[in-house]
């Protein structure tokens, strides 16, 4: 297992740092050492372990904890445990050495555990272990509020921790608070993030009935063909933002032309067209992350054609973003699968056979192509989602099975004439 492969380089590392005799002037080096190796982690567990790791071995001791305040619910949880092989430890703040630390800010440095009435025996029990000396120490962050707690058991040759012992783990826990704390507000900002850009969806999909889901669905195809065309990591968070957003602009489409059972004639499909452009016009006032700056573009461009003859640019093919050309093939699929006010729900087949006649004029050809290799995932995913395509309504006639849209009609009488 990888990560267990590189948990175990790590303690080989540390472990050739903290071998040699653990004296004073070392012991600063270390610290130095392991605080500077902190701001490079970027896996918050992976580096609660390492700190909890080099805790043990500068303190001479048998095992060490990490506890993290959850204030939602106020109390504390091991988030790292080390030496005990033990399953997560939960306690409210307040209750046991640890949870008065967590509550009073102040440490707790005992020789004896048990003859502390603050101290739960029941782990011990549990595990057969014997706790004599304790060092609990609180992790404070910005404004001294405590953010966790370290607590380092059973000295090794002595009766119990030293003042130094203290002064160490006060330098180690400043420097933890400072990840955890920068931890925790990024994770927030990332669900503020996430949850800010589907509220946006979520009110285009609401705008009307029949459009209800779009962007729902068009993000799960896209997220299918990206992945199956190798995007990964950032690029698809990307790609899931873009198909997310990318008919923002229909909000400012009135209901009539969004609405129409049949064809739009050419006066209303160009003011129909103004969505995309309004996408790209509401999205640039959001001041995106810096490595997702690319999503206003993605969204924006996803009805260009590779001809050079979509909206709103006209771009020519090698100006349009591999994200756009995901999200405009995703976005066809679901507009030819799914049911409209102007069209009934095509079958997969009729939808493939409308997309290879797409390809190389408006889709990407590889897109298309990887749509082709994808057909599994796709289906299954279109099964799942069914229940968020529209509800036939009373207004539209019910389609005839092999029904086209005036459109397609339009398309096979053209061919055959
Ligand atoms: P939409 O319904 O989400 O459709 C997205 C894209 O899927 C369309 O972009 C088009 O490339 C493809 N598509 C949709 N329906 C059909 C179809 O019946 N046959 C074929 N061959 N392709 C289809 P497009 O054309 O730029 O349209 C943009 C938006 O304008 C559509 O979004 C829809 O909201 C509206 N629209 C387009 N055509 C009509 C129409 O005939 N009647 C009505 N009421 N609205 C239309
Ligand atoms: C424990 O190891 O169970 C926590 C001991 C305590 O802080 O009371
Ligand atoms: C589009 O069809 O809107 C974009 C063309 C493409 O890149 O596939
Ligand atoms: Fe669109």
């Amino acid at each position: 297992m990888p990560e267990e492969r590189r948990a175990a380089e790590r303690r080989t590392k540390l472990r050739r740092t903290t071998d040699r005799k653990v004296t004073t002037g070392s012991r600063l080096d270390v610290i130095l050492d392991v605080t500077r190796r902190l701001m490079s982690i970027t896996d918050l567990d992976a580096l609660l372990r390492d700190m909890a790791e080099a805790t043990t071995q500068l303190l001479d001791s048998d095992r060490a904890t990490i506890f993290i305040v959850d204030r939602e619910r106020n109390e504390i949880w091991s988030r790292v445990a080390l030496g005990t092989g033990s399953d997560e430890i939960r306690q409210a703040v307040g209750v046991g050495i640890a949870g008065t630390v967590a509550e009073t800010g102040e440490a707790i440095n005992i020789p004896d555990a048990y003859r502390d009435p603050r101290f739960n025996p029941e782990h011990d029990k549990r595990s057969g272990y014997r706790t004599r000396s304790l060092l609990t120490f609180p992790m404070k962050g910005q404004n001294s509020r405590v953010i966790g707690v370290f607590q380092v058991v059973n000295k090794h040759g002595r009766e119990r921790f030293t003042e130094e012992d203290e002064e160490t783990l006060a330098s180690l826990g400043a420097s933890a608070a400072v990840a955890v704390e920068n931890a925790q507000l990024v994770a927030e900002q990332r669900r503020l993030w996430e949850t800010l850009i589907e509220t946006l969806a979520v009110t285009i999909d609401a705008r009307d009935q029949q459009t209800a889901g779009h962007s729902q669905r068009v993000t799960r195809y896209a997220e299918v063909i990206g992945r199956g065309m190798g995007l990964a990591g950032i690029e698809l968070e990307k790609l899931r933002a873009a198909a997310l957003l990318h008919d923002y602009g229909k909000i400012a489409v009135r209901d009539e032309f969004l609405q129409k059972p049949g064809k739009l004639d050419d006066a209303e499909f160009a003011y129909m067209k103004a969505h995309a452009e309004k996408t790209g016009e509401f999205l640039a006032h959001l001041e995106f992350p810096h490595d997702m700056r690319e999503v206003p573009i993605i969204a924006a461009q996803h009805h260009e054609r590779m001809d050079g003859k979509g909206y709103p640019r006209g771009l020519p093919a090698e100006r349009i973003l591999r994200g756009a050309r995901i999200v405009a093939a995703a976005d066809v699929f679901d507009a030819l699968t799914a049911p409209r006010y102007y069209k009934p729900a095509y079958t997969v087949e009729k939808t493939l056979e409308l997309m290879d006649g797409m390809a190389g004029d408006h889709l990407d050809p590889e897109v298309v192509a990887a749509v082709h290799r994808l057909l599994k995932d796709l289906e299954w995913t279109l099964e799942s989602l069914k229940h968020t395509w529209p509800k036939p309504s009373q207004e539209v006639a019910p389609a005839a099975e092999g029904a086209l849209s005036e459109r397609d009609q339009a398309a096979v009488k053209a061919s055959d004439g």
